[in-house]
């Protein structure tokens, strides 16, 4: 029997190479040696309000690239979250043993009140147990996702490690972060500071869909310095990041290259960034000439969100009818 894997991306906009490295390049690989489920997390990111004509198009534009990014609807179940109410039903049964304390400790409950202290509602205290629904619902033991979700999984753990206990039951495997390197990812941005992310700002990411001339402006907008000053000097964050996507995006001698002028002080950041905006064109082309033509295809994509549907709802009915018994609601 092959191991279950979980993942899904929130539709919040367009795919960027973080959510690509940290996620979907590993459900790609994943998808022939695993039985996978990969979802599009639109309950998720209810929490910060889209309007419903943008949740619908964030919903096509992650479908879109999951398939465009290699993903194949015959090897592995693509749906979309809100298709499946059983997930909901998990998240409440949930929610009653996941505790206050814990849920405000979470590190992207804390982010979250920094920033959108506006709309600090009840979805992002519980964002956290509604992701181990997603998980637990198909008793998956393996989730690729990149460095900022490992407090999430370990939450999983122990809501449902806690389900078990508290019905003396094993229906709940243990789940873990996933990454075909040893460490599981953090992308940076291109804004000299932290990872890559859309609340950072369009000019921070670079999304699968941009083309060469919006990459190649973004690239020569990165943040740099005035240029390393000593040999072999440590790099600062901002110049740090930039070789870091480097390493990511171009061949080694490469990067060998450019870090061998940056520590004998010879780097000009100018010829540095013209290659790194190069590496990254080579490498989004084929996606975004995909991302292109899939799209068009509504056809296709309504037939793989109803297929994805069908397949994601059987596992998880079998899951939900379990837990409704464990839980004590039987038919007389
Ligand atoms: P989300 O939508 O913020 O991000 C989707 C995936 O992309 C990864 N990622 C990154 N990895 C490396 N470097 C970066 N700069 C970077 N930015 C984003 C994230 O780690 C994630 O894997 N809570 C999840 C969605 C989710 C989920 C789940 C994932 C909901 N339910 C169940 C797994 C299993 C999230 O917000 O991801």
């Amino acid at each position: 029997m092959k191991e279950t894997v979980v993942s899904g991306i929130r539709p919040t906009g367009k795919l960027h190479l973080g959510n690509y490295f940290g996620a979907v390049k590993n459900f790609v690989k994943m998808q022939y040696d695993y039985n996978c489920y990969f979802f599009i997390a639109d309950l998720h990111s209810l929490t910060t309000h889209p309007t419903p004509g943008d949740l619908h198009g964030y919903v096509k534009h992650v479908l879109v690239e999951y398939l465009a990014c290699g993903i194949n609807p015959e090897e592995t179940t693509i749906y979309i979250q809100s298709d499946v109410p059983e997930v909901a039903e998990l998240y409440l049964y949930l929610n009653m043993n996941a505790y206050m304390g814990e849920l405000e400790r979470s590190a992207s409950f804390k982010d979250k009140i920094r920033s959108q202290s506006d709309n600090v509602n009840a979805g992002l205290l519980t964002y956290p147990t509604l992701m181990a629904a997603d998980i637990l619902i198909h008793k998956a033991t393996k989730v690729p996702v990149g460095k900022d979700q490992e407090q999430h999984l370990e939450m999983t753990r122990t809501f449902g490690n806690r389900f078990n206990r508290m019905y003396k039951t094993d229906l709940f495997p243990e789940s873990y972060a996933f990454n075909y390197q040893e460490n599981l990812v953090k992308v940076p941005g291109l804004d000299g500071k932290g990872k890559m992310s859309k609340s950072s700002g369009d000019g921070s990411c670079i999304y699968l869909s941009d083309s060469p001339e919006v990459i190649r402006k973004k690239v020569s907008r990165a943040v740099t310095d005035a240029g390393p000053t000593e040999e072999n000097q440590p790099k600062p964050e901002a110049i740090q990041n930039l070789f870091d996507l480097m390493k990511i995006v171009s061949p080694a001698d490469t990067m060998a290259h450019f870090d061998g002028l940056y520590n004998k002080c010879e780097l000009r950041y100018g010829d540095f960034k013209k290659q790194l905006a190069e590496d990254m064109i080579l490498f989004n082309t084929p996606i975004r000439e995909k991302i292109e033509e899939i799209s068009k295809d509504t056809s296709y994509l309504r037939q793989v969100a109803k297929h994805g549907a069908l397949k994601a709802r059987e596992s998880a009915q079998k899951t939900i009818k379990e837990a409704r018994e464990l839980i004590g609601f039987k038919s007389f």
